[in-house]
């Protein structure tokens, strides 16, 4: 395949796996997961977003150590804060491996998802999830540069959800995508695949 012709099929499979699981977690089958080397380079890249203290991050800033990233909104009923249950019982058994990590709860809804509802929210979870919103244009530029999917789904009482892409990405610590992360294991067992990137 091209990179061209590899960039659009990995595009689709996450679109498509994205819609036809409408909000569940998407197994692609641990390391690896039949990726292509040319999918994997293709995933991440540049961003700058706005933390939960209201501070710029970038790419740049996240690089040097291994981070997770993981797309969805606050409003998310079960999906988010599930994953960002389990990614805080795996800090907790990586020990002090997990001062040399840190996960992006990067939200796809920045209209409601300010810097200050992203810091309520996460308040819950492990000061290693650092949350990123931004203007449209920015998050939609995140989304884009890890093939990520989002879309605005209207409730009937005028309200909306957001359908998004549930994989949590590993990064390692030069910014590239290593494979996506399982969550359905142990606690140690998430732990002790990050920690060979730390
Ligand atoms: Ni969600």
């Amino acid at each position: 395949m091209s990179p061209r012709t590899a960039f659009i099929a990995g595009a689709l499979a996450f679109a498509v796996g994205a819609a036809g699981l409408a909000g569940a977690l998407i197994h692609l089958g641990g390391r690896g997961g039949g990726q292509t080397a040319a999918q994997a380079s293709a995933v991440g890249g540049p961003f700058e977003m706005v933390d939960q203290t209201g501070a710029t991050v970038t790419d740049a800033d996240v690089k040097g150590k291994p981070f997770l990233v993981f797309f969805g909104f606050t409003h998310c009923p079960d999906v988010c804060p599930t994953a960002l249950y389990e990614i805080t019982q795996a800090f907790e058994a990586l020990g002090p491996d997990a001062e040399k990590t840190q996960a992006l709860f990067v939200t796809v809804d920045p209209e409601r998802d300010t810097p200050e509802a992203m810091k309520a929210y996460l308040s819950s979870f492990s000061p290693r999830i650092r949350g990123l919103t931004g203007s449209r244009p920015q998050v939609d530029a995140m989304v884009k540069a890890y093939r990520a999917y989002a879309k605005k789904q209207p409730l009937k009482d005028g309200d909306y959800t957001m359908d998004h892409t549930a994989i949590v990405y590993l990064m390692d610590r030069n910014g590239a995508f290593v494979a996506p992360l399982n969550l359905k294991r142990t606690p140690q067992e998430i732990a002790a695949e990050i920690r060979p990137y730390v």
